[in-house]
């Protein structure tokens, strides 16, 4: 008989070797190619952090560059695309949105589908990286009845983006930079985390020999889920519902509760028994978009601080090891920019899509690539003889 480890939700197995991410999740350290996220945060920019993602170095200024004008020049979608933003209804959740736009890429971009062709590769990453963005945010205005605003090539990253969703037609958007920042920061702290549910899912999709397009797809959909990409929108919403400080308490027993399954969004994780290095930045960084808008006060900060404070101070998260995750702070933040909750998933995708793509590039250049293929354990019936259903 076949014998097999039984692992199920895949927390002792490594499933392919990557030389990309690194986690320490007892330390709570994060590397992307050895450099430390914090450092990369404070001192590098989202775009030099894809290009170091995609090719293992830091580039030269010569190559980032080139990088940065070629994303630059890609992040235009194909004009029919238009039409298939509009099939959908419009109060549908961006999320699904993308996952169908970016599913249809591959019927709108042939070429960079032969997944044999080096060049074309090339050509899928660089689309993607380029075209998110601009998907996000037109199934952003799409959803709230405004126009499209196509792409700008004379802004950066992160101020392109913010004026796609909050430029409209009768009024130029100015993007401060300090929002800008904090802006590139937050795709930078999500642009890749080894091998969580989505990457994973990226990567067996990939293992079939699927196109770069449905593969990406897939990662968005798996993304969605509020254990996962989906807990910023769900913890944001809790603090809301949590509302005032007094209330803290009362949610902290549920979440504590064997009987009751409520959890508290944004702590816990499957890696880190410790501070998640991410969620450290994005408070400071929530502390600096916030004083800048003159909100420092704000009611939900006042919440999410002191409810960190206490559930840290709780036994029960101590023993655990439950620290805040990425997501904790980072809805604070993209609520005071003026995002509606349900943009916060579209924009962990968009900013994790290098680290699906580089994880998607890596495994195809393996030359042991196998098609995943999981066993089980299987509990059901043994063999029975079929019955008849007058008989039954
Ligand atoms: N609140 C209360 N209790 C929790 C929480 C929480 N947020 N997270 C885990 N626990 C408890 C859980 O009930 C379990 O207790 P017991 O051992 O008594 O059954 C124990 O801690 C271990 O939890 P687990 O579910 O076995 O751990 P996991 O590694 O399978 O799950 C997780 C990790 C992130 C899914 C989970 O911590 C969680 O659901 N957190 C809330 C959602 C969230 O913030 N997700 C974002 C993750 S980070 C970014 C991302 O991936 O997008």
């Amino acid at each position: 008989a076949d014998v097999f480890t039984y692992d199920p939700g895949f927390t002792s197995t490594a499933a392919c070797d990557s030389t990309i991410t690194f986690i320490d999740g007892e330390k709570g350290e994060l590397l992307h190619r050895g450099y430390p996220i914090d450092q990369l945060a404070s001192q590098s920019h989202y775009l030099e952090v894809c290009y170091l993602l995609l090719y293992g170095e830091l580039p030269s200024a010569t190559q980032l560059e080139e990088f940065e004008t070629l994303v630059t020049r890609h992040t235009m979608i194909h004009e029919q695309m238009h039409n298939f933003f509009r099939g959908f209804r419009r109060d549908a959740h961006p999320m699904a949105t993308m996952v169908g736009v970016v599913g249809a890429m591959s019927a709108f971009y042939h070429d960079s589908t032969d997944i044999n062709d080096d060049h074309q590769r090339e050509v899928a990453s660089i689309r993607l990286i380029a075209k998110m963005p601009t998907i996000a945010a037109m199934a952003y205005k799409y959803s709230i009845g405004q126009p499209f605003v196509y792409p700008r090539n004379d802004l950066d990253y992160a101020s392109n983006f913010l004026n796609m969703c909050f430029s409209v037609p009768a009024e130029e958007y100015q993007a401060n930079p300090i929002l800008s920042r904090a802006m590139d920061r937050i795709f930078t702290l999500h642009a890749d985390h080894e091998q969580n549910a989505s990457t994973s899912t990226v990567r067996l999709a990939s293992s079939s020999g699927a196109n770069p397009f449905a593969c990406i797809a897939a990662g968005i959909a798996c993304l969605w889920g509020p254990a996962h990409g989906g807990a910023n929108q769900a913890c944001l919403e809790m603090l809301k519902e949590i509302g005032t400080v007094d209330r803290i308490p009362e949610f902290i027993a549920r979440a504590k509760d064997k009987n009751d399954s409520y959890r508290l969004m944004g702590f816990g994780h499957r890696v880190y028994k410790n501070f998640d290095p991410r969620a450290k930045v994005m408070k400071q960084s929530a502390d600096e978009v916030l004083e800048l808008l003159g909100v420092d006060n704000n009611p939900i900060l006042q919440v999410a601080k002191e409810l960190e404070r206490q559930a840290l101070e709780d036994p029960y998260f101590a023993e655990k090891k439950l620290f805040p995750n990425v997501d904790f702070y980072s809805g604070i933040i993209l609520e005071a920019m003026g995002f509606p909750t349900s943009m916060f998933t579209p924009i962990f995708a968009l900013a994790r899509t290098v680290g699906w793509i580089s994880q998607w590039k890596e495994q195809l250049a393996d030359p042991q690539l196998k098609i995943g293929r999981p066993r089980q354990l299987y509990l059901g019936e043994t063999r029975r003889d079929y019955v008849d259903i007058e008989n039954r």
